[in-house]
């Protein structure tokens, strides 16, 4: 069984085509775990079902963690099932949403996944498609040239956790006396992300930052992998804890 990362989608799954084709020897076995905005869950649309479909008979399984790109409302449609000791959400027989606040345990290594982030593309607001003002306010947006997104549409609530899923994640971490191999997200803790940060475009650690930190400063674990940043870097300077952010590459995570 290998297991491998891979950065946001966006609903564009090129990457995992060609990567099917370079690694020609892969099978269900294997997994590849895209770290959030795996973007195959939008519109809910006749296309997006046909490539869910295609993306099902890829050689491995395909996991995701949630990102703040994603159709949350379509997500919890899904069945709940258990996979390798955690939750997901079942998509297809082989594509898998590994839920927030789960250890799964892949060939004998823990994996905590908590997904989730903070949208930075609603600059000038989430609009509201029941407010009678709604078309005129899409049109002066337009005219303006400015971001927004739609409420249920094209931005939902839950991509920040709830109070439950933050407490479902404290309460795995102690099951596994907070120990783990590796940490799975689509974004960063408070520390980390203000050191991805530092150079480009700072903000205030919003309450998943928060989550996160509190995460790292009592679990033990290896490694945090995430996505969301769109580079791939490891943060060699970042001191308090291996931190690597994926993008276009395919990480190796597990090989046994
Ligand atoms: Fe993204």
């Amino acid at each position: 069984m290998r297991v491998f990362l891979t950065g946001d989608c966006h609903g564009c799954f090129d990457k995992l085509y060609r990567f099917q084709e370079e690694m020609s020897n892969l099978t269900k076995e294997d997994i590849v775990i895209v770290l959030g905005d795996f973007g195959g869950l939008w519109s809910g649309s006749a296309s997006e079902q046909e490539a869910l479909d295609r993306l099902n008979q890829l050689s491995f399984t395909l996991c995701f963690v949630d990102g703040n790109h994603e159709n949350h409302d379509l997500l919890e449609t899904f069945p709940v099932k258990m996979w390798n000791h955690g939750k997901i959400h079942e998509i297809r027989s082989h594509i898998y949403h590994l839920m927030r606040g789960q250890v799964f345990i892949l060939a004998g290594r823990k994996v905590f996944t908590f997904g989730g982030g903070l949208s930075r593309d609603i600059v000038h607001g989430v609009l509201d498609p029941d407010d009678p003002k709604f078309p005129i306010q899409v049109k002066e947006m337009n005219e303006k040239g400015w971001f927004y997104r739609i409420l249920g549409q094209s931005y939902w609530t839950q991509e920040l956790p709830s109070e439950q899923e933050m407490q479902e994640g404290l309460k795995n971490l102690k099951k596994h006396d907070h120990t783990v191999d590796y940490v799975l997200t689509h974004c960063a803790p408070t520390d980390l992300e203000r050191h991805i940060l530092a150079f480009s475009h700072p903000k205030e650690p919003d309450r998943l930052n928060r989550y996160l930190q509190n995460i790292a400063e009592r679990t033990t674990f290896q490694k945090w992998y995430m996505g969301h940043y769109h580079t791939d870097v490891t943060y060699r300077f970042f001191e308090a804890y291996p931190a690597q952010c994926v993008l276009e590459r395919f990480v190796l995570l597990i090989d046994t």
